[in-house]
């Protein structure tokens, strides 16, 4: 695939007054213009319902990127930013909405030399998508033979993979697979993009990176905040199709794939297909015990006391949706054949952090492993968020004329090395947009595979009663997901790393 280096454009962000341009687009386009990044050829145009000017937009902007932004507001850059802002008002099924707006960019592309190049960026109900992406079809707003046009997708892309396979052909019928970058913002994260870096340009990982030194493989994405002002959506979804059908499965792929034959988009891509290809499909009988749900009840957070999932606003008083999953699956190749990956995530729940840990085996039972039957396995721990660095657990010892033995940990804290402020995801992602880049999205069989996989646990839940809420707000989730690891002689990971703690 070829890489643009023209990256001027004029984006356009459907739903341009929602929360996500408010709290992630706009300060990341800010971000970028701070770092030199953001090509002078550019423009944004807003299109949302509110009734508002572009002066009024600009500066509800403006607080937005003072609050948001992770770079301090600077008034002269911003005033550069500021001219290239405008807001369009009209409904996405109006017609005459699209001729105006599209009259509009024909301008705005004079005006910034954009070469026709546009990003239209869907940060909408998924209800929208497919009628948004036909009127700019409609409209003649898609037509490539003058500069690139080039949708971005918010998740979710689907609601299992019927919906999914729908929604995908009514896009590629008017933007080619090329074209369409369906987001996940955990690829545009810092120490996910290390993954690949860790496995593959480190002599010593890659040689022990199988089932003959792997005991097991744990990936967490917990959090201590509910489901905020997102009932309504949440209500449709619950934690498996917000985040394992996505974030998580996407984790998995990035840690278990084969190396690629290079560093090209499609031949990343297609080993992580071939991760997702290899999942051993889950029976209903191993769903019933290795499958694990919950939903919060109320409890207390940092000594704040906090609802029920179930008095949550837009959540039904008797909602079975969950706000927790886990479960252990494998991935069926010839180097991780016997390994479990234990997958959870999960909403109030006591700390935020997504990391991904490597439990490697224990040596043969003699010499130290006869004599003392405590000594902890080696583990290396990928730490992604808050935190972002790489914690290594070994065994040493202790001082002092005893021989005893202690877990020590080696770390790499990335937010204290580089001074925390490492770019947001969102603006790695756009600027690959821009680029035309999109190694870092998910290429339609991925989300495919994805589904498939997820669907079998939704299928065999329908049919499964289950007892919620069955964990407290503020708790480390439902007993379950201990049990799922204690049931195998295994425990959940939380590798604390002394220096993350006080340095942070
Ligand atoms: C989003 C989910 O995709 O990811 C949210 O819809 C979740 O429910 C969020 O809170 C977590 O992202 P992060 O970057 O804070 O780990």
């Amino acid at each position: 695939m070829e890489i643009t280096k023209d990256l001027s454009c004029v984006m356009t962000i459907f739903g341009g007054t929602g929360d996500l341009a408010h709290r992630k687009l706009i300060p990341a386009i800010y971000n970028l213009l701070h770092e030199n990044m953001l090509p002078e050829n550019f423009a944004v145009v807003a299109v949302g319902r509110r009734d508002l000017s572009h002066e009024e937009y600009r500066d509800s902007i403006y607080q937005s990127i003072q609050k948001f932004s992770r770079l301090k507001i600077d008034n002269d850059l911003w005033n550069v930013l500021r001219n290239k802002i405008y807001y369009s008002k009209f409904s996405f099924d109006d017609n005459l909405g699209y001729s105006k707006l599209n009259e509009f960019l024909k301008a705005l592309d004079k005006e910034y030399h954009t070469n026709g190049n546009r990003m239209y960026y869907l940060a909408v109900a998924p209800e929208y998508f497919e009628v948004i992406v036909d009127k700019l079809n409609n409209h003649n707003m898609v037509d490539t033979r003058e500069g690139f046009k080039r949708v971005v997708i918010e998740k979710p892309f689907g609601r299992d993979l019927k919906s999914a396979q729908y929604l995908n052909k009514k896009i590629t019928e008017v933007f080619s697979e090329d074209n369409t970058y369906r987001i996940d913002h955990y690829l545009g994260k810092e120490m996910i993009q290390n993954i690949m870096i860790i496995r593959f340009a480190n002599s010593i990982f890659e040689p022990i990176w199988n089932n003959k030194y792997i005991d097991n493989i744990q990936i967490t994405a917990i959090e201590t905040v509910g489901v905020e002002n997102r009932g309504g959506y949440y209500e449709k979804a619950g934690a498996l199709r917000d985040m394992v059908q996505n974030h998580m499965l996407q984790l998995l792929t990035l840690t278990a794939m084969e190396p690629p034959p290079s560093l090209k988009t499609e031949h990343i891509r297609d080993e992580k297909v071939k991760v997702l290809q290899s999942l051993e499909k889950l029976t209903p009988e191993f769903i019933k015990s290795n499958v694990v749900r919950g939903q919060y009840g109320a409890g207390s957070i940092e000594g704040k006391v906090v609802p029920a999932y179930r008095n949550e606003a837009n959540v039904s008083p008797e909602s079975k949706v969950e706000t927790f999953a886990a479960l252990k699956m494998h991935v069926q190749n010839f180097r991780w054949a016997g390994v479990p990956f234990y997958i959870r995530s999960g909403k109030r729940l006591d700390r935020k952090s997504t990391e991904i840990t490597v439990q490697f085996k224990e040596l043969p039972n003699i010499l130290y492993f006869k004599e003392n039957k405590e000594l902890q396995p080696n583990l290396l721990t990928i730490k992604v968020n808050p935190m972002e660095g790489v914690v290594f657990q070994f065994n040493g010892k202790e001082p002092g004329s005893r021989n005893n033995i202690l877990p020590l940990q080696m770390d790499f804290c990335q937010n204290c090395e580089f001074e925390s402020n490492t770019p947001e995801a969102y603006e790695r992602l756009l600027y690959d947009v821009m680029k035309g880049d999109p190694t870092l999205f998910t290429r339609w069989d991925e989300v495919e595979y994805s589904w498939k996989f997820v669907d079998s646990i939704l299928e065999a839940w329908k049919s499964e009663e289950n007892s919620f809420p069955n964990y407290e707000a503020g708790s480390n989730g439902p007993r379950e997901a201990e049990l799922l690891l204690s049931r195998d002689n295994r425990k959940w990971w939380n590798i604390e790393s002394n220096s993350f703690c006080a340095r942070k």
